[in-house]
């Protein structure tokens, strides 16, 4: 990693800007590839992420690991994953309008220093933070929106594929999506 980008970390294991940070166990900064062309963003961290401090390491982690290998992604090779919100909400509910501006700033200067040509929004809630309130999984996911010179694509978040699996044939279709936006735009040896 580079020293800014290791910076920006250390400065995010310290945050304080709302009450989440009096519950976390860790900080969920995100993971990957700190030159990817391709950033997922999720939710926020569960139990398992604020253990370990990672993103998407549960259950949940894994299908999207299982789903991302299909098309030839790792974090540890190609892509970046992290959350909209990088520290635990109690008992997994849905993160405050106002905890995600708090760490929105995070995000953004994440986005910034990895400068990905692709974000893939991983479930509802970070959709519509991301492309905006209005945003549909049921019935955009798939769909490319422009955003300051990059794409970003909605999707279904693996914990909705693990509680209803008919909708992994319709998730793998969005990962084949990917797949051609990542040939027709990416430069990297993928
Ligand atoms: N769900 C998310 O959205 N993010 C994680 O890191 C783990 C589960």
């Amino acid at each position: 990693m580079s020293e800014s980008f290791i910076s920006l970390q250390k400065e995010v294991q310290c945050c304080i800007a709302c009450p989440l940070s009096q519950t976390r166990k860790n900080v969920v900064f995100g993971m990957g590839v700190e030159t990817a062309e391709v950033l997922f963003i999720g939710e926020a961290p569960g139990a398992q992420e604020d253990d370990q401090g990672l993103p998407f390491v549960g259950r949940s982690g894994q299908l999207l690991d299982k789903l991302l290998s299909c098309i030839d992604l790792y974090r540890d090779k190609n892509i970046y994953i992290a959350n909209i919100i990088k520290c635990r909400p109690p008992e997994n509910r849905d993160p405050l309008p106002e905890e995600q501006s708090a760490c929105a700033k995070h995000l953004a200067r994440q986005i910034e220093y990895i400068n990905p040509k692709i974000i893939v929004c991983v479930g509802r809630i970070a959709a519509k933070r991301f492309i905006g309130e209005d945003f549909k999984v049921t019935t955009e996911h798939g769909k490319w929106f422009e955003q300051n010179g990059r794409l970003v694509m909605g999707t279904f978040h693996p914990a909705a594929l693990l509680r209803n699996p008919n909708l992994k044939p319709v998730a793998f279709d969005d990962c084949l999506l990917l797949r051609d936006k990542i040939n027709e735009i990416c430069t990297h040896t993928y």
